[in-house]
């Protein structure tokens, strides 16, 4: 690989559980300093003692990222706990699902407050970070529904396109900052969202795992910092 990334230090939210767990625990095995941010303290502290396990520092910070407040007082937190980020994964979002007329309003507007003004008021937050380093990298979450509309995905769709248009403008006005924006948007992966109480059970070999998007994400941060891959789409090879 091109580069190493032990002793970076990234940021990532949701990382309580699902993805964002498995993405701070492999940055963890690299060496990275992870500092964490979801709501549920109790979820944010094991996952922080796991990542301890592999010799680097771990730091949590509750936040709402639909708040913009709690947001930066929790950034805040991590920054005088670990340093400032040189790597941010935005992770943390949720799924709403259901016939367009049948989404409850305020269920509508809430996916937006999260999934696209929380990812917003938490790359707001770091950015100065990484722009002050002149450099680092921001890994998006977004979804393949934020590349193709589906039935009942009006809400989930429309907040990940969203995102999609927003990182990918940010993209183009940062390289200069060599900041690298990237965007994965994986199809379904086995996590609580997907599943609910019925991830247990699921086919481990069949579903794509929170650990595979985690993997891809640690080769993408270790690519020589003049490449990057803007975007990316991940599917499971056969799910039948
Ligand atoms: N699973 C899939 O099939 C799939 C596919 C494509 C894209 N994605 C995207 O991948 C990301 C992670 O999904 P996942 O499947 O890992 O979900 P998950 O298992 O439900 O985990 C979501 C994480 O985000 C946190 N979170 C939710 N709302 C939050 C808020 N308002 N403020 C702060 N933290 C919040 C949760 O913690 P708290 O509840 O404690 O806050 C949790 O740690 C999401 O953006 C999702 O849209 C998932």
């Amino acid at each position: 690989m091109a580069q190493s990334i032990e002793g970076k230090t990234a940021y990532v939210t949701g990382a309580g559980r699902g993805i964002g767990r498995a993405a701070a625990l492999e940055l963890a095995r690299e060496g990275v300093h992870v500092g964490m941010i979801a709501r549920t303290e109790s979820a944010l502290e094991k996952v922080a003692e796991e990542a301890r396990s592999f010799g680097v520092n771990a730091s949590i910070a509750i936040a709402d990222i639909s708040n913009l407040e709690q947001v930066e007082t929790a950034i805040g937190m991590l920054k005088n706990e670990l340093g400032p980020a040189d790597i941010l994964i935005n992770n943390a979002g949720i799924g709403t699902y259901g016939p367009f007329l049948e989404i409850d309003p305020e269920e509508w507007k809430r996916t937006f407050e999260v999934n696209v003004f929380g990812t917003y008021h938490v790359t707001r937050t770091v950015l100065p970070q990484l722009i002050e380093k002149n450099g680092g990298d921001i890994i998006t979450i977004s979804s393949s529904s934020g590349l193709k509309g589906t039935a009942k995905s009006t809400a989930y769709s429309g907040s990940k396109f969203a995102v999609q248009g927003t990182m990918e403008a940010l993209m183009q006005e940062v390289r200069k900052n060599n900041i690298r924006v990237i965007t994965l948007n994986p199809s379904l992966v086995a996590t609580e969202m997907t599943f609910g109480e019925e991830l247990e059970k699921s086919d481990k070999e069949k579903y794509m795992q929170p650990e595979d998007l985690a993997e891809h994400m640690v080769s993408l941060l270790k690519l020589h910092p003049r490449i990057f891959i803007k975007q990316s789409l991940q599917w499971a090879t056969n799910p039948f």
